[in-house]
């Protein structure tokens, strides 16, 4: 077990009608706030007025920014800034999934920032300040609701890259797992494809395979996004399944699940955001496809330790072989695609694929080359 630094400083209030706790919370940092959101889904399932009403109860003036979309594009993040600067807000709402949360970290990193915000993300510049950040997360999936990263899309360069910095933890997440109920199939299945991904990135790269808190600590998360996932699709409205499966994609991405491995890359997620940023498809989707066939190459260049290990953990499995059939099972359960036909992604893009997801593997330090990227895409034909 490899020495660590584990600092979180995240408030999160979980549970029934906690959205309208948000707003003393908000209060305490200012009150002129930016208050991003998506396409409308919060207006369908109350959030839009419980949060809104919630502010106002608090006296806090709203300016909206609404419209990000999933998989958030940079002119989008640029006019959030502008908004920000020239209404002077003092602080950030944001009330959605990933996506949301993401691009009102990015406005709020860019609100401070005299450069552009884009040079946060292609690593120009560090970000140092950053607006006070509230969120009420409607979509467990990415955990940007407790972590200090986010994903956009620069839709002019067809990159998407990452930015990090402690700034953008949230002060302040509401986790109300009555307002998943809402989400659509897909986006159930989205998100819990993208909290195994979260889970194994570290397990399966990790630098020191003895830390066996922490490997039990990813097994028991796994089982639980699994557990929960199969009842919420049997049962929508089962609010203990959405709970666990909140909590359990918090978990996943909050730097409790990889203390002590030493380091570990992110190379499943390197290869999908190359998918999603050609694609624009849903990150969860894309993971899908990648991780079966990256499972396929880790197996021949690192052997079946982890496999085993993570399988008899997780789906009582015992060969390497058995777990990767599992993870696929689940996948195609829970609705995701496996294979790039399967997103109607041709194979003869593959190429084109490998080449965009080598920017970002060398913005991520990782030591990866084209050849070995077009071979793992080939077990996803
Ligand atoms: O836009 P609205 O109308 O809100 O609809 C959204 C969107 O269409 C909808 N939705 C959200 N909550 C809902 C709902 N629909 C009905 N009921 C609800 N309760 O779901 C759709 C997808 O939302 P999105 O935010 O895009 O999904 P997700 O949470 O999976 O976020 C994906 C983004 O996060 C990035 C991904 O790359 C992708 O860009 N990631 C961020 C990370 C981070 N910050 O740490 C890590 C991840 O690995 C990931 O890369
Ligand atoms: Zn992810």
């Amino acid at each position: 077990m490899q020495n660590f630094t584990f600092s979180n400083p995240t408030k999160i209030i979980f549970g029934k009608a906690v959205v309208a706790k948000l707003g003393p919370e908000a209060a305490k940092a200012g009150k002129k706030a930016l208050f991003v959101y998506g396409g409308g889904s919060i207006k369908k399932n109350g959030v839009y007025d419980v949060l809104t009403g919630a502010l106002a109860k608090e006296g806090i003036t709203v300016v909206e920014h609404h419209g990000v979309k999933p998989n958030p594009v940079l002119s989008h993040v640029r006019s959030g800034i502008k908004k920000a600067r020239e209404n002077n807000c003092g602080l950030v709402v944001a009330a959605g999934g990933g996506s949301v949360i993401d691009e009102a970290k990015a406005i709020a990193a860019g609100a401070k920032y005299t450069g552009d915000v884009w040079d946060f993300f292609c690593g120009k510049a560090g970000i140092r300040e950053a607006l006070p950040i509230f969120t009420a997360l409607t979509l467990p999936a990415t955990g940007s609701e407790m972590n200090s990263g986010c994903v956009v899309t620069n839709e002019g360069t067809a990159q998407k890259f990452s930015a990090q910095g402690a700034p953008l933890f949230p002060r302040v997440s509401v986790l109300d797992p009555e307002t998943t109920m809402t989400l659509p199939k897909a986006q159930v299945a989205n998100g819990a494809v993208d909290s195994i991904a979260h889970l194994i990135e570290g397990y399966f790269t990790t630098k020191d395979a003895d830390a066996a808190v922490t490997d039990e600590i990813v097994h028991a998360l796994a089982r639980s996004v699994i557990a929960s996932t199969e009842r919420i699709l049997k049962d929508p409205s089962d609010y203990n399944a959405r709970a666990s499966m909140m909590w359990s994609a918090t978990l996943a991405l909050n730097g409790l699940a990889s203390c002590g491995y030493g380091g570990m890359n992110f190379i499943n997620h390197a290869i999908e955001h190359a998918l999603s940023a050609l694609y624009d498809i849903a990150h969860g989707a894309g993971l899908a496809i990648v991780m079966p066939a990256w499972f396929k190459h880790h197996l021949k260049t690192d052997g079946p330790a982890r496999l085993e290990k993570f399988g008899a953990g997780v789906f009582g499995t015992r060969t390497a072989g058995e777990t990767i059939k599992a993870f696929e099972a689940f996948f195609r359960k829970a609705g995701a695609p496996v294979r790039l036909s399967g997103a109607g992604i041709p194979a003869a893009d593959i190429p084109r694929i490998a080449e965009n997801a080598l920017g970002l593997i060398r913005m991520w330090g990782m030591k990866h080359e084209q050849p070995e990227i077009e071979k793992i895409l080939g077990y996803a034909k």
